[in-house]
């Protein structure tokens, strides 16, 4: 079955089911508070509906939605893992709920009309109860009775959650069978469909999670019964009518219908597959790595696609710092198998034949679609170029005396990891370049070891300056200052890294540390919290004056004064500014403060957590060193 024909079997079944047939919604969601900078799951764009308001379509529809995830880009590579993907969903908004959801599942998965898949090879989990919520009793008596129906005596799992002779139905908590997105908004318990991968390795048997793990089985299907509203206080509010939200993976799907093993030997890749070897050379089952490399390179340029015919371009911020870094790393991964010219645009090309009949937009967005991808992998070519000729001058290739000493741990004794960092940090050579070009050199550098060293680097230091400053030298009161003016230094990089939906949320100094809660819909990348870092002590090592200034609380707006809690200021404010040697605004606040005069005070800046907060709020601790 080609990806076209799914689709529209998909939309036709629950069309046939009176479901209205709606459009997918951009990529980019709509509402831009920052709490997620793509479309995630098909009930994304849905969830105003999910909470009671009335759909223009009616009370059930159905769609194919293009979701980005980018939380597993490390693990695109393996056999399921994607960036973008599309979700086939249908949504009940307080019509059907349980009973119907799940016949019409199992109908449209088995029956020969529909997609014809085995009913012996199903299995399905349902939510086993927890946290004051029941077991859902409901679900599996549909299930049993649906299968029944089709002539097979099925059994619940127990608490060991083995299967073995007729068990089919698995309750599983929280974690696995609970659904929200995020942390606030509708949930409520699901049911998922699973499909055994490989019956040819005789009667499926054993503990439902690692059957899962070993990829013999495979969630193709996912139904939520959306009971409740989770609040800001932790509370589940029953929703005044329960809703249904599915989400059924289209590359999934038709990996179990075509009998194969991964998304990546399915008709959605293999054109993109071929284009890669026209152009490298390379066949993608040659070896394990050009097999990884042709999965990032497909899947990352067709998310970049997808990307930048919703609107998306390469920034160092928010939804463009992603798709920068989807760019950047496929042109790395071409590095890797052989190509070295231009050649993105020429994938992208394929993609958009495979996918420009569905989703039109990719075909109007064409040449925009081709000019972006070609400006950054210029870009980036540059960049390694530069970095190259660094590194080349640093540690200049074919120098006999390299090869003869002896390096352990590698880096360190000899290559100095300052200058290397710099080398990512000020020119944004990536690591894995790096390290590459330093074995060329000699050196066996590993991720790992290069990280290590960096990190105990940095604690060295942290540790030398927290002696320095033990004999207590300043009172409490000056470390608090000194904090406060790092959290203003703070929200002013995270606002220049993360972007502009950065606003502070709340925070909180004690003397040994500060605490800030902020905007940002997704968990921060390390090498972000490390750029973040590297602009704070930037500004303290730039010794800058922070200026303090008296004006109406209009004034302090027409100069683009942040401020957290408006409606608390009186007539007059108080406006701190830092400003730059090239007379910039580093950063600029109403507060109350005190603050340090001037940043040269403040030492060293440290991060030492970033965690989620609450729904699209992100919380920082750091310290001065
Ligand atoms: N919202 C559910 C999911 O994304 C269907 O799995």
């Amino acid at each position: 079955m080609t990806a076209n024909e799914l689709r529209k079997k998909y939309l036709d079944f629950f069309e046939s089911k009176g479901h209205t047939i709606i459009p997918s919604a951009s990529l980019v969601p709509r509402e831009t508070d920052g709490s997620t900078l793509f479309t995630t799951a098909g009930m994304h764009p849905l969830v105003p509906y999910l909470l009671g308001e009335q759909h223009p379509g009616g009370n059930r529809v159905a769609n194919v939605q293009k979701c980005v995830r980018t939380g597993d880009i490390d693990d695109v590579g393996d056999n399921r893992h994607l960036t973008f993907f599309e979700m086939m969903g249908n949504w009940s908004f307080g019509d059907y709920f349980k009973k119907e959801a799940i016949q019409w599942s199992f109908e449209f998965l088995t029956n020969q009309k529909w997609l014809g898949l085995d009913k012996n090879r199903l299995y399905v989990t349902v939510f086993k109860g927890e946290n004051g919520i029941p077991r859902d009793e409901e679900a599996i008596a549909t299930w049993q009775k649906v299968f029944s129906d089709a002539g097979m005596d099925v059994e619940v799992a127990g608490e060991d959650e083995m299967i073995k002779n007729n068990v089919r139905i698995i309750p599983l908590g929280t974690d696995d069978n609970f659904w929200i997105a995020g942390a606030t908004g509708p949930c409520g318990g699901d049911t998922e469909m699973f499909y055994d991968m490989r019956p040819e390795e005789g009667k499926l048997e054993g503990k439902f999670g690692d059957l899962v793990d070993s990829f013999r089985i495979m969630e193709i299907w996912n139904n939520v019964f959306m009971e409740f509203n989770k609040t800001a206080e932790g509370k589940y509010e029953k929703l005044a009518k329960p809703n249904v939200d599915t989400g059924m993976g289209v590359e999934r799907t038709l990996t179990v219908l075509d009998g194969g093993y991964t998304v990546f030997e399915t008709e959605l890749f293999k054109p993109l597959f071929e284009k890669i070897t026209e152009i490298s050379g390379c066949g993608y089952q040659d070896s394990e790595e050009t097999k990884k490399a042709f999965r990032i390179i497909a899947d990352h340029i067709r998310a970049s696609v997808f990307m930048i015919a919703d609107g998306v371009t390469p920034l160092n911020t928010g939804a463009g710092y992603v798709l920068r870094r989807l760019i950047r790393r496929a042109v790395r991964y071409g590095k890797l198998i052989g190509i070295e010219k231009d050649f993105t645009v020429s994938v992208a090309e394929i993609v958009i034949q495979n996918f420009g009949d569905f989703y039109p937009e990719l075909k109007k967005q064409r040449e925009i679609i081709f000019a972006e991808l070609k400006k950054e992998e210029d870009k980036f070519r540059k960049t390694l170029e530069k970095g190259l000729a660094i590194l080349n001058k640093l540690y200049p290739i074919g120098v006999k005396q390299l090869e003869n000493l002896e390096y352990s741990p590698v880096i360190g004794k000899d290559v100095d990891p300052e200058k290397v960092f710099d080398l990512y940090q000020t020119y944004g050579f990536p690591f894995e370049i790096i390290q590459e070009e330093l074995k060329k050199r000699g050196f066996r550098a590993g991720e790992e070891e290069f990280e290590r060293r960096m990190k105990k680097h940095q604690d060295l230091s942290r540790t030398a300056s927290a002696g320095m400053f033990k004999g207590g030298l300043q009172d409490s009161g000056e470390d608090t200052r000194k904090l406060h003016t790092a959290a203003h230094l703070l929200l002013a990089a995270l606002r220049q890294i993360l972007g502009n939906h950065v606003f502070q949320k709340g925070s909180n100094i004690t003397p040994e540390r500060l605490r800030l809660d902020f905007s940002h819909g997704e968990k921060v990348a390390p090498e972000q919290l490390i750029l973040i870092e590297n602009l704070v002590n930037r500004a303290i090592d730039a010794k800058l004056d922070v200026l303090s200034e008296e004006m109406t609380l209009e004034q302090a707006k027409k100069i683009d004064a942040m401020g957290v809690f408006e409606s608390k200021y009186g007539e007059k404010v108080t406006v701190y500014s830092i400003i730059n040697d090239a007379g910039e605004v580093v950063s600029r606040e109403i507060c109350g403060g005190p603050h340090a005069k001037n940043t040269g005070e403040l030492g060293n800046f440290k991060i030492q957590k970033e965690e989620a907060s609450s729904s699209g709020v992100r919380r920082i601790k750091a310290v001065l060193t």
